[in-house]
C-alpha cells in the first residue's frame, strides 16, 4: 500500500486534499493521470451497463435531497455504525473493527459501552441556520433513482424488467476513514437499480452477480483475487433480503469492492406507503406532498411495486483495486528494476506518448507532432508530446503511470541516417511486452487499434 500511495502522489494520480493546510482526513483528490483513470472506470461501466443493454436509462440526481427522503428509506433510523469511546485518550473507533476490546491508540481497556452513530453528513439550507432548514447529503445514490422512479416511468419507454443506472457522488461521516482511498468521507458510486417481477427477483440476483463478477476481471482483476461473498442474514441492511459483496484482495485484505443486493419492494414500496399515509397529514394540505404510489404494470397487468436488485460500486474502491492490480514490480537484469502499471488499455490514463530522440531538432519535432496530431484524430484517447530529450527517462515514467505505448522519432525517421528504406517509420515499444517494432507511421492506428482488439477477445 505505501508504495502504491507513493506512486499516485509521485505521478499525478491521487493527492491528499487540502494538504498545504495539513490534510483532511477522509478525502483525496484525483490529480491529472488519476481523473483520466477515473474516467474510464466510469465510462467503462456506462458503456456495459447502459450503451450495450436495451433495459437501463441512465440518471443523474441531486446528491442533497428533502430530509423525508431518508426518513422514509429508513437511513435517519439505522444507518449507523457503532462508535466507542476511549475514556484514556478520548481516541474514537468503530467497536466493529476493534479486533479486541482495547484502544487501538492507546492499549487501554477502558472503552465506552458502544453506541449508534448516524453516518449521513447533515447541512442547512438558506439563510436561517435552523432545524427547519436541516439537509442531509446523500449516503447512496439510489435513493435519488427511488424518488426518480415514476418520472423515468412517465416520461420514457420502460417495462418491467427495466433498470436505472447513476454514477455520481455519495457522502458518510465514517467514523474511522482509513486504507487510503478505500474508505472515505466522499466518494463515487456507480450503483445501477434493476425493476423485476417479484418471484424473478432470486434468479435476476444471481444474473447480476455474474455480470458484475465479469465486468470486474475485464477492467484486469485478477479472477483470483476475486470472490463472492453471501452477506450473513445478521449482517444485512435494513433494506435487503439478500446481499452477495464481490470481495477483492486489496493491499490491506480481503474487502468489499461491490455489493449486490436485493432490495425487494422496500424502497419503492416504503416511498409510496408513507406518501399515501402522509395523505391523512396536515402536510398534503399544504401541497407539500403529491400522493404516488410508484407502481408499474407487472406480467399479468396489473399494478405491481416491482422489486429491486441493486449492484453498488465505489469508483474509488474499483480505482484502488486495478491499481494495486496493475502495479508490477520487474527485475530486468544486471540489477535493474523496473515499476509498471499494467493498466488494460481503454483504464490507461495516456494511451500513446511521442518522444522525438533529439530535442531541440526541428524536423524531429514537427514529424512528431504530426504523429501526434494524426493520432488525436484517431480518437484512440489521450496522446501526449513528450520532447525532454531523455527518452530512457520518458520510458521509465511512461511505464510507472501505465502509457501502453510509446513512440519513438530517430534518425532514420526523418532521413538523416540515410536508410531510405526507414525513411517515416519510427519505433514503437510495448509497455509490458518492452518489445521494440518498426512501423511506417501511416500504419500507427491501424496497428494498435488490431493488437487492442486481439487482446480485449482474449
Ligand atoms: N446503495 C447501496 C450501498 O450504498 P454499500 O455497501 O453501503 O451499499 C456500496 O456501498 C459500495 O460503495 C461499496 O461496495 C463500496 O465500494 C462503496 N463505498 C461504501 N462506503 C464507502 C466509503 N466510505 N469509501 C469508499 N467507498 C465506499
Amino acid at each position: 500500500m505505501d508504495e502504491l500511495v507513493a506512486l499516485c502522489k509521485r505521478r499525478g494520480f491521487i493527492y491528499p486534499s487540502s494538504a498545504i493546510y495539513g490534510g483532511l482526513k477522509g478525502f483525496f483528490d484525483f490529480g491529472p493521470m488519476g481523473i483520466e483513470l477515473k474516467n474510464n472506470l466510469k465510462r467503462a461501466w456506462w458503456q456495459h451497463m447502459v450503451y450495450l443493454r436495451d433495459d437501463i436509462v441512465g440518471l443523474d440526481s441531486s446528491t442533497i435531497m428533502h430530509p423525508d427522503v431518508f426518513q422514509y428509506s429508513g437511513h435517519l433510523d439505522t444507518f449507523s455504525d457503532p462508535l466507542v469511546d476511549c475514556k484514556t485518550c478520548k481516541g474514537r473507533f468503530r467497536a466493529d473493527h476493534l479486533e479486541k476490546p482495547q484502544c487501538p491508540q492507546c492499549g487501554s481497556a477502558t472503552l465506552t459501552e458502544p453506541r449508534p452513530f448516524n453516518l449521513m453528513m447533515k447541512t442547512t439550507l438558506g439563510p436561517i441556520d435552523d432545524p427547519s432548514a436541516l439537509a442531509y447529503l446523500r449516503p447512496e445514490t439510489a435513493q435519488g433513482i427511488f424518488v426518480n422512479f415514476k418520472h423515468v416511468v412517465d416520461s420514457m419507454n420502460v417495462k418491467i424488467p427495466f433498470g436505472i443506472a447513476q454514477i455520481g457522488k455519495s457522502y458518510r461521516n465514517e467514523i474511522t476513514p482509513r486504507n487510503f482511498i478505500f474508505r472515505v468521507r466522499e466518494f463515487e458510486q456507480m450503483e445501477l437499480e434493476f425493476f423485476v417481477q417479484p418471484g424473478s427477483d432470486d434468479q435476476w440476483h444471481s444474473y447480476w452477480v455474474e455480470q458484475r463478477y465479469q465486468w470486474w476481471v475485464k477492467q484486469g482483476l485478477d479472477p483470483i483475487k476475486l470472490k463472492k461473498f453471501n452477506q450473513p442474514a445478521e449482517d444485512l441492511s435494513h433494506y435487503a433480503k439478500a446481499t452477495v459483496d464481490l470481495l477483492y484482495e486489496f493491499p490491506h485484505g480481503c474487502e468489499e469492492l461491490e455489493g449486490i443486493a436485493n432490495r425487494t419492494d422496500f424502497d419503492l414500496g416504503s416511498h409510496s406507503k408513507e406518501q399515501n399515509e402522509l395523505s391523512l397529514t396536515a402536510k398534503v394540505q399544504e401541497n407539500k406532498h403529491s400522493v404516488t404510489r410508484l407502481a408499474v404494470k407487472g406480467d399479468d397487468n396489473s399494478w405491481i411495486v416491482p422489486y429491486v436488485i441493486e449492484p453498488s460500486a465505489g469508483v474509488e474502491r474499483g480505482v484502488l483495486a486495478v491499481l494495486h492490480q496493475a502495479y508490477t514490480q520487474e527485475i530486468l537484469g544486471e540489477g535493474q528494476t523496473r515499476i509498471v502499471l499494467k493498466l488494460p488499455f481503454h483504464l490507461a490514463p495516456i494511451k500513446v506518448a511521442v518522444l522525438p530522440l533529439a530535442k531541440n531538432n526541428t524536423h524531429m519535432v514537427e514529424v512528431a507532432q504530426r504523429i501526434v496530431k494524426m493520432l488525436k484524430k484517431s480518437q484512440l484517447g489521450w496522446i501526449v508530446l513528450e520532447n525532454t530529450g531523455s527518452v530512457g527517462k520518458s520510458y521509465r515514467r511512461h511505464d510507472e503511470i501505465g502509457t501502453p505505448y510509446c513512440i519513438t522519432v530517430d534518425f532514420d525517421t526523418i532521413g538523416q541516417d540515410g536508410n531510405p528504406d526507414l525513411w517515416e517509420t519510427v519505433t514503437l515499444r510495448d509497455r509490458d511486452s518492452l518489445a521494440q517494432i518498426r512501423l511506417p507511421i501511416k500504419e500507427l492506428v491501424a496497428h494498435i487499434r488490431n493488437v487492442q482488439e486481439q487482446r480485449d477477445d482474449e
